[in-house]
C-alpha cells in the first residue's frame, strides 16, 4: 500500500541508487522466506475465483505467478514487458512520492524487497513483496489499467504543483488499492488492498457493514479513508475503461481548486448524489470504536 501518512526516509538507503531501486537479489530469499510466499499465495488462491476480478485472474495466469516462490523479476518482467511494457523493480521500502509517480510514469512499480514474517500473516504496515507483487502486478498486465497506472504517475508529479497530493492520494486508495468493478457475476475486487488480504477479500464483497458506492471522480478526491482496518466504504466502476476515460480526460486542474473550497467528505458518509449500492450498516467499524 502506498500512503502519505506513513514516514518514509528522506534519501535513498545504502545499497539503493537515486531512484531507491535496488537489486531484487532473488536467490538471497530463503527456503523460509519463498514458504511464506506460497501460503500466503495458497491462501488467496483458493478464495479468489468468483471474487477477484476477471483482469486480476487473467494477470495471474499471463504471469504465470502460481509458480512456486517469490516470483524472480528477470523472468516476470520478461512476461509483464511483453503484456503492457511495464516492470518490477525492487525498492527497500516506501519511497517518497515524488520518486514513486516517476517509476508509475515510466511503467516501473516499485515493490517492497522483503517479505512479511510468520507474526505479520495478516497485518503489516509497510507493503511487502507479497502485497505489491500478488496484489498489483497482476492488474499490471491488462493493457487498459496498465495505461491508468502511467496517467496516474504523470497526474502524481502535476498534483505536487497543485498542492493537491491528498486528493489524488484518495483516489489512489479508493481504486488501486480497494477498487471494486461490476461484472457480469456481480462486484468483483481489482484493489490490491483487498486482493492480497485474506480478510478483506471476504469482508469487501460479503460484510453488511461497508458502504459500496459507485465511483465518482469528484466525490472520491474528497473522502477520507482509513489506513488501520477495513474499509468503510467501498467504490464501484463499471468498467477499467470507465475508469481510465473519465480520469484522463478531467482535467484535475480546477478539480484541485473546488475540491480544496470544500471539508473533506467524512468516511462513511452517504451524501444526496451516491449512486448507493450496499447502504452499510457500518457495524464492524461502530463495534470497534
Ligand atoms: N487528468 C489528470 C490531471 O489532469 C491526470 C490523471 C490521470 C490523474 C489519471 C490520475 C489518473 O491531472
Amino acid at each position: 500500500m502506498k500512503s502519505p501518512d506513513t514516514h518514509v526516509h528522506e534519501t535513498p538507503p545504502p545499497g539503493s541508487a537515486p531512484d531507491w531501486t535496488c537489486p531484487q537479489n532473488w536467490d538471497a530469499f530463503s527456503p523460509g522466506e519463498h514458504a511464506m510466499w506460497d501460503r500466503l499465495f495458497a491462501r488467496q488462491w483458493d478464495m479468489l475465483p468468483g471474487r477477484a476480478s476477471d483482469a486480476f485472474l487473467r494477470g495471474i495466469d499471463v504471469l504465470r505467478l502460481e509458480k512456486p516462490g517469490i516470483p524472480d523479476y528477470r523472468e516476470l518482467n520478461a512476461r509483464l514487458v511483453d503484456a503492457t511494457g511495464w516492470q518490477v523493480v525492487a525498492v527497500p521500502g516506501l519511497v517518497p512520492d515524488e520518486v514513486f509517480f516517476d517509476h508509475l510514469a515510466n511503467r516501473r512499480f516499485p515493490a517492497g524487497n522483503f517479505i512479511r514474517t510468520p507474526e505479520q500473516l495478516d497485518y503489516l504496515q509497510e507493503p511487502d513483496v507479497f502485497h505489491d507483487v500478488f496484489g498489483h502486478v497482476p492488474m499490471l498486465a491488462d493493457p487498459v489499467f496498465a495505461d491508468y497506472m502511467v496517467a496516474y504517475g504523470l497526474g502524481g508529479l502535476r498534483s505536487l504543483k497543485f498542492d493537491a497530493l491528498k486528493q489524488l492520494a484518495r483516489l489512489y486508495w479508493y481504486t488501486v488499492e480497494f477498487g471494486l468493478i461490476r461484472e457480469a457475476g456481480g462486484l468483483r475486487i481489482y484493489g490490491a488492498g483487498i486482493v492480497s488480504s485474506y480478510s478483506e477479500s471476504v469482508f469487501a464483497l460479503d460484510s453488511d457493514s461497508p458502504n459500496r458506492i459507485g465511483f465518482d471522480l469528484a466525490r472520491v478526491m474528497r473522502t477520507d479513508y482509513r489506513i488501520d482496518d477495513f474499509q468503510q466504504n467501498y467504490f464501484v466502476i463499471d468498467s477499467l475503461g470507465q475508469l481510465l476515460d473519465t480520469t484522463v480526460n478531467t482535467d484535475f486542474a480546477p478539480l484541485y481548486v473546488e475540491n480544496a473550497a470544500l471539508p473533506p467528505i467524512p468516511i462513511a458518509d452517504i451524501l444526496p448524489g451516491d449512486e448507493v449500492i450496499t447502504r452499510g450498516t457500518q457495524d464492524y467499524a461502530t463495534a470497534k470504536a
